[in-house]
């Protein structure tokens, strides 16, 4: 049911002239009276008949929260989105431009409506949840373009937290080939929003910056997904679902109409957008929509409008953490090129499979393992060692100490050597019994001979002729400054996780400023709503800095501990090196620590301020809580622990920590408690609390 009055549907004051007074028609065609009714509700059947063939399709959500009304105005489609009775997103235009063909934002009509209703559970062979719901109505609109004859479909999905669209060229005569000049899909969001989002950016690392906070009026271009709540508390997260094909879409705001904004497909080199062949569907444009942002959180809506597993044998793939020598090569104290300094010797590998196995790790990675890597980039065949990298001698040990290695390629954007041997590589890999990949593909892109951006069509092709030159070889990938995830991995469950994100490496890279405390207040809510994120947390001592660099990790080492619960990864670094994790207590808490859960739940959060989380595997809970620059007081209610008391482990900052000037101090103490208790959680600014609570069995 839904919570708030219903009311009859009337146009935002946003909406542009054109397209006001398009959802005032009578009220049996387009505002029912009952939100949680279908539109034909009040006037049966053939009135709903009556309202498709006139252009209106209303598809309501499962328990009728959501609608989401699609029409023709002036020969284009057009669509609105109604939460609990009111407008959410207001008449915002679709449509294509192909090369060479009248625009297919005007001069369409509608042909056809063909209506069902989906409802299936799934089970992810890894994911925050290990059952998931995938409950929605779907409505396919038939167009034809009357003057070109040309057909183009619009497949609506209405769920309960949000919905999905997507443009779908049915074959067709004359359209075995085309090009898209323009993808025309807007988004007429409340322009008072305030919101979350990164700048649109055809940069290598236009998804690894610090989310701004606007009023959505005053965004000019963002990346997907951006992220807002309305004044009265609605969220709402733009994004998309199934980028396969495809350049990736970024949003334009539309001068002319606040809080408004324009699809904008990353470019080819040569200005147009896409190239398609036969029958094609486009992703889907997404539009999560919660009360609070737990509910965006907890969605599992981008993943639901991805197709089912394609892999017909996954039992090569298993989810869990990784060590490895990587983050003692950010903080210069070793090197990925060889020389005295080098980082992968065998030894050193070797230390790292002994803290692997002492926490619990599933996997080892080696950066700078590789001749070349770190030197001269060009022509690596990723499969020589380094001189004092012994890798028979590592996978022997790795093997008998049941550790995976993971080999780094990092292209450095020689991507069309890459893609030329991708099959050798991982047959070898294979054949080794090399199971986990870490890509990279920093700064530039080098594919067809051209320089171009990471998410265009042509990269977007890439990333997935690796998933699935991968796949072929039993091997699982962890991509880096690759393509923003959009929830593929229901499909391709050997993407493990990716980067799109200024992970624990920018509190490096982005000098004194690092990464500031609120940006992991603000991640769960933006750049994971389309996947896991290889964020590498779990750094304890946040302030080494061999090389004199000046940076630190902007945040304390309990705060660290959190972060395993609020940020999700398949394959989730613990990622401080065996002399730091052994000489901190926090060390106990990350051992055996969980890469994949049966439940999550996001319980105290305000974007940008404060979140609480809490996972369980089994009958194991791990709660985080972290703040950003300000002192808190959190009350937590332990409702969802099951019956019966609880052993709590909490780690926490201790009395005199302080992320400026003390950040090191972890206190952890037990208690135990039961789920009516209420827990009183200090965080200090930067800081956090993580608490792992185990049944106590009697
Ligand atoms: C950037 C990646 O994000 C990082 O994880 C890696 O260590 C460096 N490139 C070097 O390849
Ligand atoms: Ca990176």
């Amino acid at each position: 049911m839904v919570s708030k009055p219903n009311r009859r549907t009337v146009l935002g004051a946003t909406a542009g002239a054109v397209l006001t007074g398009v959802f005032t028609a009578p009220a049996s065609a387009t505002a029912p009276a009952s939100a949680t009714a279908p539109a034909s509700a009040t006037a049966g059947a053939s009135a709903a008949a009556l309202a498709e063939t006139s252009g209106h399709v209303t598809v309501h959500s499962p328990n009728g929260r959501l609608r989401m009304t699609v029409l023709i105005v002036n020969g284009r489609l057009v669509y609105q989105v109604v939460c609990h009775g009111r407008v959410l997103v207001a008449p915002s235009g679709l449509g294509l431009d192909l090369a060479g063909l009248p625009s297919l934002t005007s001069g369409l009509a509608v042909k056809s409506v063909a209506r069902r209703t989906i409802d299936e559970s799934w089970r992810p062979l890894w994911g925050p949840d290990a059952r998931v719901r995938n409950h929605a109505r779907e409505a396919v609109v038939r167009t034809v373009h009357a003057a070109s004859g040309i057909r183009l479909d619009l497949v609506v999905r209405v769920f309960d937290d949000g919905v999905g669209f997507r443009y779908h060229l049915p074959a067709q005569a004359g359209l075995d080939t085309c090009t898209v000049t323009a993808e025309r899909t807007e988004f007429a969001l409340p322009p008072s929003a305030t919101s979350w989002s990164l700048a649109a950016g055809t940069d290598w690392n236009a998804d690894e910056r610090h989310y701004r906070r606007a009023q959505l009026s005053d965004v000019k271009t963002a990346q997907t997904p951006l992220t807002s709540v309305t004044p009265d508390g609605q969220y709402i997260v733009v994004h998309e679902a199934a980028l396969i094909d495809y350049p990736s879409m970024t949003l334009a705001a539309d001068s002319t109409r606040p809080g408004a904004f324009t699809s904008e497909l990353i470019s080819l080199p040569d200005g147009t957008k896409a190239r398609l062949a036969g029958e094609f569907s486009t992703p889907w444009r997404t539009l999560t929509i919660g009360d609070r942002p737990g509910d965006l959180a907890e969605s599992h809506l981008i993943e639901n409008l991805n197709e089912p597993c394609a892999l017909a044998d996954t039992s090569w793939i298993s989810p869990g953490t990784y060590v490895g020598v990587w983050w003692e090569l950010q903080r210069r104290h070793t090197t990925w090129t060889a020389g005295p300094r080098h980082g992968a010797t065998t030894e050193r590998v070797k230390q790292y499979i002994d803290l692997a196995r002492e926490a619990g790790a599933s996997h080892v990675l080696a950066e700078g393992w590789n001749t070349n890597a770190g030197g001269q980039w060009t022509d690596q065949d990723f499969l020589t060692p380094q001189p004092d990298f012994d890798l028979p001698e590592v996978l022997r040990y790795a093997r008998d100490n049941s550790i995976g290695f993971t080999a780094h390629n990092e292209t450095r954007g020689f991507v069309d050597h890459y893609d030329r041997h991708l099959d050798t590589i991982f047959a070898r890999y294979a054949e080794l019994g090399i199971h986990a990949v870490k890509t990279g593909y920093a700064t530039k892109f080098v594919l067809g001979g051209v320089n171009r951006s990471h998410f265009d069509q042509e990269a977007v092709r890439h990333y997935q002729r690796v998933i699935d030159t991968a796949a072929r070889h039993q091997i699982m990938i962890i991509a880096h400054e690759a393509i923003k995830p959009t929830g593929l991995a229901r499909t391709y469950p050997n993407m493990m996780t990716s980067e799109g994100v200024a992970g624990m490496e920018q509190q490096n890279h982005m000098g004194r400023l690092g990464n500031p405390p609120e940006q992991a207040t603000i991640l769960p809510f933006t750049r994971f709503m389309g996947g896991p994120a290889d964020y590498t947390p779990g750094v304890l001592n946040v302030t080494w800095d061999p090389a004199a660099l000046g940076t630190r990790v902007q945040t304390t080492s309990a705060a660290q501990l959190a972060l395993y619960s609020l940020f999700f990864s398949p394959l989730q670094m613990l990622a401080d090196t065996p002399e730091d994790y052994r000489s901190h207590p926090g060390f106990a808490y990350l051992k055996d620590m969980p890469a994949s859960w049966d439940e999550t739940r996001f319980l105290d959060c305000v974007i940008g301020d404060y979140t609480v989380a809490a996972r369980r595997k089994g009958d194991t809970w791990y709660l985080g809580a972290i703040t950003d620059e300000q002192d808190r007081t959190l009350r937590v209610p332990l409702r969802f622990l099951g019956p019966g008391r609880h052993r709590a482990e909490i780690y926490r900052d201790a009395a005199d920590t302080s992320w400026h000037d003390n950040p090191l101090p972890i206190d952890i103490r037990t208690t135990t408690v039961r789920s009516s208790a209420v827990l009183t959680l200090r965080l200090v600014a930067g800081g956090g609390t993580a608490i792992r609570f185990r049944p106590v069995r009697s």
